[in-house]
């Protein structure tokens, strides 16, 4: 089962091959960062105006690196959503009638779920339902949720972030600080040479009920605060020279690698889990891996995250979790439109 997958929910243009659901023979990603940089942010239209341009090339040479030729492929996948409208039509689009050119199924894929999946795509990797129940904390640019996995495709929203993405929280402080785009790397990279110590910024310690919409409060997150509590800092200390940029960097990390290790710390006993799947752009941060290393290493828990190369949004992801079964197929599929805003778990 050969599946040529395509991810272009945001500002990654990205298509690769898997085969069988695991064996990656193609990885392709082509970062628009450097367009959106000037902005501080993604914007929209240039991101939807860079895939259509990137991606008919992307995908010849993703197949080429391969070793397939286009009629060994089994179907094509793409993410639906969640995402940016004009962003995802584009691969959605592509992917739909590169499946009719090739007479192969069309398979919608929810980019969540394929970052949950991410970690699998490593050959030492255990298998999904060997691992089950699991709890995956996924942390991306714009979603940060909990997840309770049974198997795969059976999966319960535990918890999610009542405001800012983890993700969100580090570019927004980064901004803030005065560096780069996107500021995870940045602050990731910083604050390995400050002390965390130097200021306590505040953790949500107490969500309300009414604002986590039928969910546990306990494991839901926010970052809205910190990210204030910074630019109140900042207000009252300008100007940070290189130093005190390294501390407040590893002090801002500190605190939203504190609220995460929190709710997993909750979520792990008391859902009985026997694996811990971290995965999504955030799960690059050394700090965040660091400590829930740590935190399985007291428990009888099996930590899964995904290669460096499956971390950020990626089509293997997409493309695995297609050839393992996922995703919306069938005569459904060819009317699949794009949802921004699609749920995971509920
Ligand atoms: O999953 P992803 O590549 O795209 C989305 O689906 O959003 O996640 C991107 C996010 C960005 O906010 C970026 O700053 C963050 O992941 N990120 C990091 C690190 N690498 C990427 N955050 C903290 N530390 C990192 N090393
Ligand atoms: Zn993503």
């Amino acid at each position: 089962m050969n599946v040529l997958g395509i991810e272009t929910s945001c500002d990654e243009t990205a298509v690769a091959v898997v085969a069988d659901g695991r064996r990656v023979l193609a990885n392709l990603v082509s970062s628009q960062v450097r367009l959106h940089r000037p902005y501080g942010g993604v914007v929209p239209e240039i991101a939807a105006r860079q895939h259509l341009q990137s991606l008919a090339g992307l995908t010849a040479e993703a197949l080429e690196r391969s070793g397939l030729a286009w009629g060994d492929l089994h179907a094509v996948a793409a993410s639906y959503g969640p995402g940016l409208a004009s962003a995802l039509l584009i691969g959605l689009s592509a992917a739909k009638a590169l499946a009719l050119r090739l007479n192969v199924p069309f398979v919608g894929i929810n980019h969540m779920e394929a970052h949950l999946y991410s970690p699998f795509l490593s050959a030492t990797a255990p298998e999904f339902g060997a691992v089950c129940p699991l709890i995956a904390l996924l942390v991306s640019g714009g979603h940060t949720c909990l997840v309770r996995a049974e198997g795969l495709g059976q999966y319960r929203l535990l918890g999610r972030t009542l405001d800012d993405a983890a993700g969100e929280a580090f570019d927004k402080g980064a901004k803030l600080l005065g560096l780069d785009y996107p500021g995870g790397p940045v602050i990731d990279r910083l604050a390995r040479a400050g002390d965390a110590a130097c200021v306590a910024f505040p953790r949500a310690r107490s969500l309300k009920a009414a604002d986590a919409g039928g969910l546990d409060p306990s494991l839901c997150f926010s970052f809205s605060g910190l990210k204030t509590a910074l630019r109140n800092y900042l207000a009252a200390h300008p100007a940070p020279d290189a130093r005190a940029r390294r501390d407040l960097a590893a002090a801002y990390q500190e605190a939203i690698v504190d609220a995460l290790a929190r709710g997993v710390e909750r979520a792990l006993p008391r859902e009985r889990a026997r694996a811990l799947v971290v995965a999504g752009g955030v799960s690059l941060n050394s700090r965040l891996r660091r400590r829930m290393r740590d935190l399985v290493a007291a428990r009888d828990v099996v930590l899964l995250m995904p290669d460096p190369a499956f971390g950020g949004d990626n089509a293997a992801m997409v493309a695995g979790l297609a050839g393992m079964g996922r995703g919306v197929r069938g005569p459904r599929a060819p009317a699949l439109d794009a949802c921004p805003n699609l749920e995971f778990g509920r």
